[in-house]
């Protein structure tokens, strides 16, 4: 008799469920291995956009394609079992009408298999986010600093640093949290802000760049394990594996150059000789 251990995904409800509650965990991973090892601990992963940078060596997110996505998208649901998947809409795939949005949420919910979507944006992408969830798409929003909008902020800047900026960064959250969203990812605000919001909105904050007083945390895994070059200011390091990827290149290429079997010497050895 065969005995199925089944194990459940974290939801989207879950998360949802932990306003003011036990901190979120969470990490972005693009890849199956890296996926694997973050499922243990992570509360929801996110396939974010970043992967155009970090992966692709992009200077933004904006080039990234739906098509990318997916398949990221697929590879961390493959390699996972038990944190919620969340894919990023890519700049370009959900901005033209609430029908674009739908239709390309949807393609990356039934092509992945993932548990929700997140798109930034916030006054102006809330009926967005209301059409999506009334459909059956969980949707994350994220508000602050806005990566994909690069090319209208004048580059990757903090917000909220002056407090005529708070209104518009409040009533953003405000309408995304109303418009349905189950958490909302807040990017590179001051403290007090970061706190003012997680204060006023209903749903889980995850901060970014965003202190401790959100209800969450997401960095970007190869920046906090120091596998990227150039890292945002308030990312703390938890590890240096470039210099380790560095060294075991360096440690094959010398036994290249020595003419040394790479590996264990015993692996094509002819039988009995
Ligand atoms: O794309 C991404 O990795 C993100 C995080 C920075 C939140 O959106």
């Amino acid at each position: 008799m065969s005995v199925q251990v089944r194990v459940s995904r974290v939801t989207a409800q879950d998360v949802r469920r932990r306003k003011s509650g036990e901190p979120i965990v969470s990490l972005t991973a693009y890849t199956a291995p890296m996926a694997a090892l973050v499922d243990e601990v992570a509360d929801f992963i996110l396939v974010g956009d970043s992967l155009g940078m970090v992966v692709y060596g992009l200077d933004s997110t904006v080039p990234v394609t739906l098509d990318m996505m997916i398949l990221h998208g697929q590879a961390v649901m493959r390699a996972t079992r038990k944190a919620l998947i969340v894919v990023d809409m890519p700049f370009g795939s959900y901005e033209e009408s609430r029908e674009q949005a739908l239709r390309n949420a949807m393609r990356i919910l039934k092509e992945t298999g993932c548990g929700a979507v997140k798109l930034e944006g916030g006054l102006r992408m809330a009926e967005t986010v209301r059409f999506l969830v009334e459909r059956g798409v969980p949707v994350m929003g994220h508000v602050g600093l806005t990566p994909q909008a690069v090319n209208t902020l004048g580059g990757f800047k903090a917000q909220g640093r002056e407090r005529a900026e708070w209104p518009a960064i409040l009533a953003d959250a405000e309408a995304i949290s109303e418009a349905g969203a189950f958490s909302l990812v807040v990017e590179a605000v001051a403290e007090p802000l970061a706190a003012e919001i997680t204060k006023r909105v209903a749903i889980p904050t995850i901060g970014i760049g965003a202190s401790a007083a959100c209800d969450g945390q997401i960095l970007v895994l190869d920046d906090m394990l120091g596998l990227t070059g150039r890292v945002p200011k308030f990312v703390k390091s938890y590890g240096s594996l470039a210099g380790q990827v560095r060294e075991a290149v360096s440690a094959y290429a010398e036994e290249v150059k020595a003419r040394r079997f790479p590996g264990p010497e015993h692996v094509y050895a002819v039988k009995g000789e």
